[in-house]
């Protein structure tokens, strides 16, 4: 009994009512507005220079490595223009001593490694092909522009970008802690580490992975208008989305193409409201905030990503495990246990563990609809080590699981409405009958189920959005934006080069052409740059 009353109070601390989502909303707009007026502001609004999403027809190969978390990813990306792209991928786990190391170096060095590997097993012709053409140089320099692959780098982190490819660490988030890069220009770490390998590859594009996903969606789904946000739940959250020039009202320090009027911004809404203006802020959060390696910081992210969802359940199971009178995971004895068998928790449970409850077992918790619960029990003892868990057990954890999880959805509705409402499409009346479309990725909203519905029922109750408004609205899954997203926004810097060749470029490209047909040899199939800078694509992405 005890227990049962105790979980409806702390469910009751995890509600976020509708009222509440329209002070969310309200909130946002006005800290979009704040970011869009000046720097250094919570939601930091960081202008990415990508002024126009594809349209599908864009073509090319490109390479794309993807930092963003607990996996590194290296990936080519081949661009059919149909709006189909292949993509081959390798996947490593950064280890944990190198998320937190003495120097960027040794992080760096471990992505161009991986780099190294990748092109030698899945591109070798390549890799061959420029090695014999630089060993073919004359002059020590001259390889330098035949960096062949040109790499879209997806480092989700916030960063203050000032070109394409260049941009300095603003903070580590996600756990990654190397105070040394902060400041730095995280292309110019990477290629520095790529060249000293002589690798033929140029970091052409430095990518947030929701303008990753952005570009995804916009070139994977057809449609009139180009998706408006491209956004991440996952281990961490965050949204880019396209805001009108005339609406930016800080200073824009690298150069752009004004065209179209528009641009692409990372909001880095992870870090929405961290003085606490209206979040919700139960006890849990606050303790998982004070042990974090950056307390006050990201305070959105850490009431909805992945990554803080676990951690926030474990702390509220611990502080029931610490009340006696709960009895939560505890049994007087076997008849008190439908099993017919008493409740244990091993001393070396994740549950007493920082970080030690994965949010995956939310899911499984969200999922389990069985009358004995039973998937859910079985998982806790296999995942969590709790033995015999009974009914009442599974119940409160199945109830407080899913309380976070909804709070979670409806946070991400307050995110996703504002940016909506920001745009001003639902009254626009160029947008027609168009969907609004937004583009999603992460294992969140992928894997816990019913999370898009969840914040569909929140967008209903929207002010201004309503049910008529939310039915407009396309939320829809943008795999491998962080991959095929950086390749486009490769694609791009790769025209902009293309372009405005200086003097010296050009006279560059000159030599290597001319060397390359006294070698007899055609243009590899990998030397994009030419072909996909055909006028149509150079349209579709600058106009
Ligand atoms: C980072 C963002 C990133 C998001 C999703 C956040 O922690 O600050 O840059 O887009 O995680 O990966």
């Amino acid at each position: 009994m005890a227990l049962a009353a105790e979980t409806k109070r702390i469910v009751a601390q995890f509600e976020y009512s509708d009222a509440d989502v329209n002070i969310g909303v309200k909130e946002f707009l006005r800290q979009i507005d704040e970011g869009l007026e000046k720097s250094g502001t919570s939601m930091s609004q960081i202008p990415t220079y990508v002024t126009a999403v594809p349209n599908g027809t864009e073509k090319g190969l490109y390479l794309a490595v993807d930092l963003g978390g607990t996996n590194l990813r290296v990936c080519s990306v081949r661009l059919n223009g149909d709006n189909s792209f292949n993509l081959t991928y390798s996947k490593a786990a950064v280890p944990k001593s190198l998320m937190v190391a003495k120097t960027a170096k040794e992080l760096f060095q471990f992505i161009a490694q991986h780099i190294d590997s990748f092109i030698k097993e899945h591109h070798y012709d390549h890799y061959e092909h420029h090695v014999r053409r630089r060993e073919t140089m004359s002059n020590p320099e001259g390889y330098r522009d035949e960096h062949i692959f040109r790499l879209g780098f997806t480092f989700s982190f916030p960063v203050q970008q000032v070109g394409i490819n260049k941009g300095f660490l603003i903070r580590w988030t996600k756990g990654f802690d190397i105070p040394d890069a902060i400041g730095k220009d995280v292309c110019a770490l990477l290629q520095e580490e790529i060249d000293i390998l002589h690798l033929p590859v140029k970091v052409a594009a430095l990518v947030n992975d929701t303008v990753g996903t952005l570009m995804a969606r916009s070139y994977t789904s057809p449609g009139k208008t180009g998706a408006l946000l491209g956004a991440i739940f996952g281990t961490g959250t965050n949204g880019a989305y396209i805001e009108k020039l005339s609406n930016i009202k800080k200073p824009l320090e690298g150069e752009y193409d004004t065209s179209t009027g528009e641009m692409v911004l990372n909001t880095e809404w992870g870090s929405f409201d961290n003085q606490l203006n209206v979040l919700p802020n139960t006890t849990f959060d606050i303790k998982l905030d004070s042990e974090s390696v950056n307390p006050g910081i990201q305070m959105f992210e850490k009431r909805v990503s992945g990554m803080f969802l676990g951690e926030i359940l474990r702390i509220v199971l611990v502080s029931l495990l610490q009340d006696k009178s709960v009895q939560l995971f505890h049994d007087d004895n076997s008849s008190h246990n439908d099993w017919k068998s008493t409740t244990t928790i091993a001393p070396e449970s994740g549950i007493f563990k920082k970080w030690g409850l994965d949010s995956a077992i939310m899911s499984v918790a969200a999922l389990d609809n069985t009358p004995d619960l039973g998937t859910l029990r079985q998982e806790l003892d296999s995942q969590l080590d709790v033995y015999s868990p009974s009914m009442e057990d599974a119940q409160a954890f199945k109830a407080i699981a899913s309380a976070i999880g909804r709070r979670a959805a409806r946070l991400s509705a307050v995110a996703v409405g504002a940016i909506v409402l920001q745009s001003g499409k639902l009254t626009d009346p160029a947008q027609g009958d168009e969907p609004i479309d937004i583009g999603v990725d992460g294992s969140l909203v992928e894997h816990y189920p019913h999370f898009r519905t969840m914040i569909y029922d929140a967008l209903k109750a929207i002010d201004g959005i309503g049910e008529v408004g939310a039915e407009r609205i396309r939320i829809g899954i943008a795999k491998d934006g962080s991959g095929v997203g950086a390749a486009l926004i490769a694609l791009v810097a790769a025209s902009m080069e293309k372009k405005q060749p200086t003097a010296e470029e050009s006279l560059k490209q000159v030599r290597s052409e001319a060397l390359l047909q006294n070698s007899g040899r055609q243009l590899s199939a990998v030397n994009e740059v030419p072909e996909q800078t055909t006028p149509n694509n150079e349209e579709a992405i600058d106009a």
